[in-house]
């Protein structure tokens, strides 16, 4: 060996031990489960509504053939990304992931395997979860601290900090503002980004215009609650359900997003 490349073997080894934040880049869940045998559950299903057994991989298995480093990086607070093949992407704590009985389903147990899904009503469309849907056993369907995606393609894990903080609000805000920007991660963030980070189902709502700067709250609180009372065939949910004082908070918060814009990584825009 070189002199050159075995300082080069030290520093990548020095390098790599000294990244304290944990951050895998997205793996396809296809190429993860080949091996694997599968598993039959049956579970009270928030989508359709009703009872549904399906055939599908335990997710803990998943995401340790995904990265041997999976549970040191729970114990450290990691969460959890799942992206979906239209750009939904919720995330999660990975601790509680990796300790709670998550199945990847591929197929319904009781469909033949050339037609593995029922298809569901979604607005207008009718959709089917494929090509994966992460279901859970013995977790109420309404519990906010669990995700059920369908339409799930790749996994990937980031620190809470690393993956929401460039959309944190200033350290200053008044608490309804920290409160907003919870209320916005659990519930919006899957769908809409501001500075460019979350999902990309719905639009950006901070740069270059802060959503505020062009709607009044007023509306955006009302259109929150009822988006069909807006738009007919809006693509957003309605939050109805929601405390009114959490939908108040999720505008305060991003009424002050509008003087914290990033375009990615902290670049002014
Ligand atoms: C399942 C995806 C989804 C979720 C979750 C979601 N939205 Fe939306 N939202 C959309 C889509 C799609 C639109 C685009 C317009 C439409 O279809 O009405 C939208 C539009 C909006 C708009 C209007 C902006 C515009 O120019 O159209 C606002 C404001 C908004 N969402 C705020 C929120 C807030 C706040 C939350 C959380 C409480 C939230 N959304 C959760 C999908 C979502």
């Amino acid at each position: 060996m070189t002199r050159a490349a075995a300082v080069l073997i030290v520093l990548v080894s020095i390098l790599g031990s000294a990244r304290a934040e944990p951050a895998a880049p997205p793996v396809a869940i296809a190429d993860l489960v080949r091996q694997m045998t599968p598993v039959t559950v049956t579970t009270e299903d928030p989508v359709y509504k009703r009872s549904k057994s399906y055939v599908g991989y335990p997710l803990a298995a998943v995401l340790r053939a995904a990265w041997p480093d999976v549970d040191r990086w729970a114990e450290e607070g990691a969460e959890l990304v799942l992206t979906a093949v239209d750009g939904y992407a919720p995330s999660m704590d990975l601790a509680r992931a990796l300790n709670h009985n998550g199945i990847v389903a591929f197929r319904e147990a009781d469909r033949p395997e050339n037609d593995p899904w029922e298809p569901f009503a979604k607005g207008r469309s009718m959709l089917t979860p494929d090509p994966y849907y992460l279901v859970w056993t013995g977790i109420a369907a309404d519990d906010p601290h669990f995700r059920w995606p369908y339409k799930l393609a790749t996994v990937s894990v980031t620190s809470f900090d690393a993956r929401y903080g460039g959309a944190a609000p200033p350290a200053r805000a008044n608490p309804q503002v920290q409160r907003g920007f919870r209320v916005f991660v659990q519930n919006c963030m899957p769908c809409h980004s501001v500075n460019l980070i979350g999902g990309n189902t719905g639009p950006e709502l901070n740069v270059p215009k802060n959503i505020t700067e062009y709607w009044s709250t007023r509306h955006i609180a009302a259109f929150i609650a009822a988006p069909e009372s807006y738009r007919l065939r809006s693509k957003m949910p309605s939050f109805a359900t929601l405390p009114e004082a959490d939908r108040t908070a999720a505008v305060a918060y991003l009424s002050a997003m509008k003087t914290r814009k990033s375009c990615g990584e902290g670049k002014p825009c």
